[in-house]
């Protein structure tokens, strides 16, 4: 039988640093769901010693996931292990990985440790969470940029003393293929006791080739875990990316002679949920994921898989979860079949007023648009108007007009809290006038830092827009997503989500690793 590669998910810890890419406690928890469906092996859910609400958002995920390993980070300290045990507790499986850093650079200007200390501390790090848990990740931090006979010293000390996974970070994205392959190798090779560990790569996309090392190191180095993100999100250039190293490692099985238990047709939703909830917007050319991924555009292209499909196609969309963007509903369809299509796309909606929350909204819709995909209906359950209980500002209506050689000019209504307001306001563009109008009354002063908006199903001008507004507030960075026939109506939404946030400090500052 082929040799299992373990996944481990870290979207929702390092891929989460990424400023800007900050959750809250109820999205994590909703991607640690679609996680779950995608059958990872591991969901690095937060760092919950870094503050309460990533302590409380690990604690919701080893709450409610069952089947993946839920792990924290924790820094190597008794404070950070303790934490992080305190908030897996609840989890049938689960991980505390901890780590310090090892480069000479690190340990002399950030920690300001002797190497001396630093192999103490994490011996004894180690020591103290395998009293907690049975199953410990140790990560040497900036591993690929230390000294060997250094990092044989710790990795050897930290499987003595229980480490169950050791992780080989490339943090600052500086490894090369081969050469990443041949450290990992060396160091299995140098190390007595190196065969008690799973060995496991984690690195960073500064020179694009996070996903290239990763494979190196399983294919050279003998790693049999991979530490990865969903579209590669991550801080700076980002993270290794999921989609690619599994379809890889799928694809070319005749080469890796490996085993995932991924499964694949979870990979595109996954790679939706976090896109539109982080406001990452996945480049179309990106592989697997990227709009254009299975889009063969040149008439010899098109002739040939026409004929043969394998002429150009390597993989099949839908293994990885393109759908052709199937009807699935319309006006007519009752509350009933609503519910049962949220159960086969896995949307799990907490309460009964959620639901007809979403079915209201499924109505509205379909009474403004033929055809309703399922696309739509993730775009709608999306929509914190429908998921979230703490609504404080909410869009009643609006209007605007705009005219060539005029300034546009939007009305809107919307509530805060009991009371009703009516905003007036010109602007550059119709967005421009709405966002105005609903800031002269709510006077929040955050700063808007992204503003995107995109077609949910494609090749259509009557799809739903999808926009995604990031505000920032002092320290604070929140994201609100709105989707709407009407990119307007959805630039309003989204802009209101986005401050109900604010409002309800729903937010969370990245964690940092
Ligand atoms: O990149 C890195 O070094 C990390 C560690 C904390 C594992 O993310
Ligand atoms: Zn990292």
């Amino acid at each position: 039988m082929a040799d299992q590669l373990i996944i481990f998910d870290t979207t929702l810890r390092d891929g989460e640093q990424s400023p800007g890419a900050s959750m809250t406690k109820d999205e994590k928890l909703r991607i640690a769901r679609q996680l779950e469906r995608l059958r990872v092996d591991v969901i690095e859910a937060g760092f919950a010693a870094s503050s309460n609400g990533d302590f409380e958002a690990v604690k919701s995920i080893a709450d409610h996931i069952r089947e993946s390993t839920v792990c924290s980070l924790a820094r190597a300290n008794d404070r950070d292990i303790s934490r992080a045990a305190e908030a897996l507790r609840s989890a049938p499986r689960s991980r505390i990985h901890t780590f310090i850093a090892t480069s000479a650079l690190h340990m002399e200007k950030k920690l300001r440790m002797t190497p001396e200390q630093v192999y103490e501390q994490a011996r004894l790090a180690v020591r103290f969470a395998r009293n907690l848990c049975a199953d410990i990740e140790f990560s040497p931090e900036d591993g690929y940029r230390s000294d060997p006979d250094f990092l044989c010293r710790v990795i050897e000390a930290v499987i003595d003393e229980g480490a169950t996974t050791i992780n080989l970070p490339d943090t600052v994205g500086y490894a090369v293929p081969e050469l990443y392959g041949s450290f990992i190798l060396s160091l299995r090779e140098r190390i007595p006791n190196a065969d008690k560990a799973v060995w496991s790569v984690h690195c960073h996309n500064d020179l694009g080739m996070a996903v290239a090392n990763s494979l190196a190191g399983v294919k050279l180095g003998g790693a049999r875990q991979v530490e990865c993100t969903i579209n590669g999100l991550g801080e700076r250039a980002g993270n290794c990316s999921l989609e690619e190293v599994v379809m890889a490692v799928r694809t070319r099985r005749d080469y890796f002679g490996l085993q995932v238990n991924i499964d694949t047709t979870q990979i595109v939703p996954a790679s939706r949920m976090v896109s539109q909830t982080t406001g990452f917007v996945v480049q179309p050319n990106k592989a697997v994921v990227g709009a254009n991924a299975f889009a063969h555009a040149s008439g010899i292209h098109q002739d040939g898989v026409l004929k043969a499909r394998d002429t150009y196609e390597i993989m099949r969309a839908e293994d990885v979860g393109w759908s052709a963007n199937r009807i699935v509903l319309g006006k007519l369809s009752g509350r009933n079949a609503f519910k049962q299509r949220l159960q086969e796309l896995g949307i799990e909606l907490e309460s009964e007023a959620e639901i007809n929350a979403a079915f209201a909204r499924f109505k509205d819709l379909a009474d403004r648009k033929s055809e309703i995909f399922d696309e739509d209906i993730v775009a709608l359950v999306g929509d914190e108007s429908v998921t979230s209980e703490r609504e404080h500002y909410r869009l009643l209506s609006l209007s605007q007009r705009s005219e060539t050689g005029e300034r546009p000019q939007a009305d809107v209504a919307f509530s805060v809290g009991e009371r009703e307001h009516h905003a007036h306001s010109q602007g550059n563009g119709p967005v421009d006038a709405v966002l105005k109008a609903i800031e002269s009354v709510v006077e929040s002063g955050a700063e808007l830092v992204l503003y995107s908006v995109n077609a949910i199903t494609s090749g259509s001008t009557e799809s739903q827009g999808e926009v995604t507004v990031r505000l920032q507030l002092g320290g604070r960075v929140v994201n609100g997503v709105g989707a709407d026939p009407d990119i307007v109506v959805a630039s309003a939404k989204a802009y209101l989500a986005a401050l109900n946030k604010l409002h309800a400090n729903l937010d969370r500052v990245a964690a940092q690793g």
